[in-house]
């Protein structure tokens, strides 16, 4: 016979499973009360605002509630794009595939989309004001993501006219009045317009070969991220760090400027954060670059792809990963090829608008063995579909202008002896605990205790 505890804890256990299966009214109150104030306002405050804000580069502040309801359905559509073109924040790493740990990725979270979704879906409501976090301050010019510089280079001026023609040229230089060497630990460039509050018209810099040089010297400084529109901070391996000399000075070696239908006149704004004095790399750093050759683009067509190789001389570790293209250009997939095995470390979005880094966390960067055949693999939507295409109709091939095109893979990184890659290795196998046989996304060799030797 069954007694009556039993029998009451069974109906409790009924009671507790139908109340956890159907929504409660509380739950379906709680899910309707996302609110401005406690929910979106921290989001659009840390992801939002350095671009969304008076005197920054973006076309709407989004720092009050009266503006961020304005915009509550855009907001909501653009999020949800995800790695598509238009996503914002502009980020656009495929989350579906590959190495997802990045040390500036600027991704919204599954769960802050959906908040965003749901406060747009219910009318916007604004909540209790008592919930608002304490607003930021921002400066009145666009401003830094790395953090106050300790060096602030300004290039010279440069007047791009409505409407004229790209121009292809140099820039001439600045000095930095460095007066001892230093190492850096990131750099960002901004571009500064020359109107009041430091937003003008829209960016006229396309690119900028950026050049180091000291007096007397021959060039042969260190090879600086090349500045792209749109394009975000680089922050160097903090085991390589470029060398900037005192004394030294900045021009730009190969411009390309853009005219956005606005008589511009601007400059760029170098950032640089130094490591603190007696610091030295242990590692020596590498900037692979590849691409390019031979462009055949049919018109009004999508999913066509340019496909490049390397093959790494040395031991890498990959710290970014920098693709670049032009208009047509949506997508790039970066695979690492070994003793057979192949692996699709990232694919990410395209927008020649947006020109991004994609900076590894260091304990996730690829960490590939002398051998390695790196292939990358360039899409391109000619169609109407892909809004930075000018004329569908157009048969494209390479170029300079941003109407031909490129295909670039930008890898900064640092070599490693086999000694120091087994190090990092074992560091690595540390880190996440991997068991015997057990490797990780981008690193062939990490299942293995004892690097095998392998015939190149
Ligand atoms: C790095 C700078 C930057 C960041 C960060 C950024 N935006 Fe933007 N945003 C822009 C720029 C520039 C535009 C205009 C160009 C465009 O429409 O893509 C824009 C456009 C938009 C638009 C479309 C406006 C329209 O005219 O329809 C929305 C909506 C938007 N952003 C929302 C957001 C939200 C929400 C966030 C944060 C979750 C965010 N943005 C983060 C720079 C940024």
């Amino acid at each position: 016979m069954r007694s009556t505890n039993a029998v009451a804890g069974a109906m409790l256990a009924t009671l507790l499973g139908a109340a956890w299966l159907a929504p409660s009214p509380a739950t379906a109150q709680q899910a309707a009360q996302v609110t401005y104030a406690r929910d979106i306002a921290p989001i659009l405050q840390r992801s939002c605002e350095r671009c969304h804000r008076a005197s920054s580069l973006a076309p709407m502040s989004l720092q009050s509630y009266q503006e961020a309801r304005r915009w509550a359905s855009r907001i909501k559509e653009r999020t949800q794009l995800r790695d598509q073109s238009g996503v914002m924040p502009p980020w656009f790493v495929e989350r579906d595939v590959g190495i997802q740990h990045f040390a500036n990725d600027e991704a919204l979270s599954e769960h802050e989309i959906g908040l965003i979704a749901a406060w747009a879906d219910s009318g916007a409501p604004e909540g209790n004001r008592a919930d608002l976090p304490a607003p930021l301050v921002w400066p009145s010019s666009p401003s830094w993501d790395i953090g106050e510089p300790d060096l602030v280079v300004d290039l010279p001026s440069f007047t791009m006219e409505a409407n004229a023609p790209d121009w292809w040229g140099v820039i001439d230089r600045a000095a930095t009045g460095l007066t001892e060497d230093r190492h850096v630990a990131a750099m960002q460039v901004l571009e500064i317009s020359d109107a009041e509050g430091g937003m003008g018209g829209k960016f006229i810099f396309h690119h900028a070969i950026l050049t180091s040089t000291v007096p007397g010297g021959r060039g042969g400084g260190p090879f600086w991220p090349v500045h792209e529109v749109g394009r975000n901070a680089q922050h160097f391996d903090p085991e390589a760090s470029p060398l900037l000399r005192a004394g030294s000075a900045f021009f730009i070696s190969s411009a390309h400027m853009h005219s956005n239908d606005v008589t511009t006149t601007a400059h760029l704004r170098l950032g640089f954060k130094f490591h603190p004095r007696g610091y030295q790399p242990s590692k020596s750093e590498l900037m692979l670059t590849f691409g390019n050759g031979e462009i055949d683009l049919a018109p009004m067509r999508k999913g066509q792809e340019i496909h490049l190789y390397h093959t790494l001389e040395q031991n890498m570790k990959v710290t970014s990963f920098e693709p670049h293209m032009h208009a047509s250009g949506v997508r790039m997939c970066f695979e690492a090829i070994w003793a057979g095995r192949t692996e699709t470390l990232n694919c990410v979005g395209y927008d020649h608008d947006w020109v991004k880094v994609y900076s590894y966390d260091p304990d996730h960067a690829p960490l590939l063995p002398a051998g390695t055949l790196v292939h990358m693999i360039a899409y391109f939507d000619t169609t109407e579909d892909n809004e930075n295409v000018v004329d569908p109709r157009n048969w494209q091939g390479l170029g300079h202008r941003s109407i031909d095109n490129m295909a670039i893979t930008f890898l900064p990184g640092i070599t490693l002896t086999d000694e120091e890659f087994a190090a990092e290795i074992a560091r690595r196998r540390q880190v996440h605990g991997l068991a015997e046989g057990e490797a990780m996304l981008g690193c062939p060799l990490c299942g293995y205790a004892t690097v095998p030797a392998v015939q190149q």
